[in-house]
């Protein structure tokens, strides 16, 4: 793997290697004092992030350092972006001062891809934490590092991805790798959060999440994303709470198995109910406890293992 750019044109194979990498990381970790392995000892990681995050950047950080990597974070605030510097320069300035990976997160869509254009001559390698409403590929698998845990194999199983599909990277991501990976995935959104084209995704479509509840193994929430929704919010929070909110009524809909997800940060109230996201059935913890050993994994596969980038 030499760039991970987006889940669309990952394929099973690759992707059930960093998974299985992930959970082996996680299980050499375990009950461990000292949580360090010497595996990226030289190596320079930095995250360049021009969007807020906390768990994406931070479990980066600490995915590098629990690899031995020296980890350099980079915000577009406080560095000569805010003087007009562009994404190229800043990438080309990144490259040259040694960097051997650089994460970004971007409001652009397709600005993790045009950086890897830029830094193929210097041979470093590039991560999507997020770009614009195009993808967000390490969420997703660490969603599925999540699922596979509680579930198993992901083969036949039935996801409902619920709410703002529109603008959700999150959501793109996981369509494609929970199809790629052998789900099945429901979307549950209103009409003016469903993105033009949805037909030609590999899912199926609902408006009805009490109807499709019973029938999921697994129900992801997304975040309501109003900073993305200049012409305002329609439906309005509270009819989209009641029409698309995982309540303490709607949880008891779901089988007893069944998952509830959330990629954060949440919105406590509207999208899901405070009852629901402390359950047992929630696995918010634990998708950011596997956020770390998935992004070990990313940095292990591009940067140490045969046929990484460097
Ligand atoms: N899920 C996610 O990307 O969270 P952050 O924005 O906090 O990184």
């Amino acid at each position: 793997m030499k760039h991970l750019l987006a889940t669309d044109g990952l394929d099973a194979d690759t992707a059930t290697a960093v998974l299985d990498t992930a959970d082996e990381l996680k299980h050499t970790l375990l009950g461990r004092e000292v949580r360090k392995l010497p595996t990226l000892r030289g190596r320079t990681v930095i995250t360049l992030f021009y969007e807020n995050s906390t768990r994406t950047r931070v479990s980066f950080e600490i995915a590098g350092k629990w690899m031995s990597a020296d980890v350099i974070n980079v915000s577009a605030s406080s560095s000569s972006v805010n003087k007009g510097e562009s994404l190229r320069d800043t990438a080309l300035t990144l490259a040259a001062a040694g960097a051997d990976c650089v994460i970004i997160r971007h409001p652009a869509s397709g600005a993790a891809h045009r950086l890897s254009g830029w830094l193929a001559p210097a041979g470093t390698a590039v991560v999507n934490a997020g770009d614009g409403t195009h993808e967000h590929p390490t969420q997703a698998l660490l969603d599925a590092a999540t699922l596979r845990e509680r579930l198993g194999s992901l083969k036949d199983r039935r996801v409902a991805i619920v709410g703002d599909v529109l603008h959700s990277r999150v959501a793109r991501s996981n369509i494609h790798l929970l199809a790629t990976l052998g789900a099945e995935v429901v979307l549950v959104a209103p009409p003016t959060l469903l993105p033009v084209g949805v037909e030609t995704l590999p899912v199926t479509v609902s408006h009805d999440l009490d109807a499709e509840l019973p029938a999921v193994d697994a129900v992801m929430m997304l975040r309501v994303q109003a900073e993305r929704m200049h012409g305002g919010f329609f439906p309005s929070s509270r009819e989209y709470s009641i029409a698309y909110g995982l309540s303490e009524r709607r949880q008891r809909l779901l089988p007893d198995h069944a998952v509830v997800l959330h990629p954060g940060p949440m919105l406590r109230g509207m999208e899901i109910a405070s009852a629901v996201a402390d359950s047992p059935a929630s696995a918010i913890t634990e998708q950011v406890r596997n956020g770390v050993h998935v992004r070990m994994a990313v940095l292990y596969h591009l940067l140490a293992s045969e046929g990484a980038a460097a």
